[in-house]
């Protein structure tokens, strides 16, 4: 016969109001810390100083504790390589970040981001949030988040205005813009306005962690979307 007690014990508390209140997300939260604080820079200044802006903008925002926003568990077709994405993550180079994300992956609000989303990436792509002005850890400074693709999907061509974004595989391979192959671990800048296009491997998902730096009003309103194959600029 079961034991109430014994049962409730094994419960999730409710989600708290704040950061303090969620240990889950407390150590998501120090794993990007460990990302962004520790390994190479590989000699780039611009890595270096992009790597230094996240850290001390997510430590600035740890201190305060912020708040909490629970969003709900929301999934797209592409969450059903959510399982085998961390099974791998967990066997390599990024396995602290791939068990922390394991801890709280029924409570990620999984989203396209784009009002015209390419047919082709319907089931193959969505990214989740996990730190920036909407929740569910509240900053104004940094946007954190993961971003899953299925096997063998392209990622056209996008830049992002005013924002520095750096992609770290947690799980599988990826390429951008045809220059190489990223392994997990692995960390790609791109500044503001730079093009880029991701291809993912043939056999497994991709899982890439990503931040986003810049001015508040561009992480709240950060208006995504494609490059149009004609002009090759956006705004
Ligand atoms: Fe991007």
């Amino acid at each position: 016969m079961e034991d109430a007690s014994i049962s409730s014990a094994y419960t999730q508390p409710p989600a708290g109001a704040r950061l303090a209140d969620n240990p889950n997300w407390i150590y998501l939260m120090r794993e990007f810390d460990a990302l962004y604080r520790y390994g190479s820079a590989g000699g780039s200044s611009a890595i270096r100083s992009h790597r230094k802006r996240v850290r001390d903008r997510l430590s600035a925002t740890m201190a305060k504790n912020p708040e909490f926003l629970s969003r709900g568990c929301e999934t797209k077709p592409v969450t059903a390589h959510l399982p085998r994405a961390l099974d791998l993550g967990e066997r390599g180079a990024m396995q602290g970040m791939a068990r922390a994300l394991r801890e709280i992956k029924d409570e990620l609000t999984w989203e396209y981001g784009y009002d015209k989303l390419p047919k082709s990436l319907v089931a193959k792509y969505a990214y989740c949030e996990v730190m920036g002005p909407r929740g569910p850890v509240q900053s104004d400074q940094l946007i954190l988040g993961f971003v899953l693709f299925a096997p063998n999907t392209t990622y056209p061509q996008h830049s992002h205005q005013e924002i520095e974004e750096s992609y770290i595989s947690v799980s599988g391979a990826w390429s951008e813009n045809n220059a190489a192959v990223y392994a997990p671990g692995s960390l790609i800048l791109n500044r503001s306005g730079d093009e880029h296009r991701i291809t993912t491997g043939d056999r497994d998902p991709c899982l890439l962690a990503y931040a986003w730096t810049g001015p508040t009003a561009r992480l709240e309103e950060p208006s995504m979307k494609m490059s149009s194959p004609k002009r090759k600029k956006t705004q």
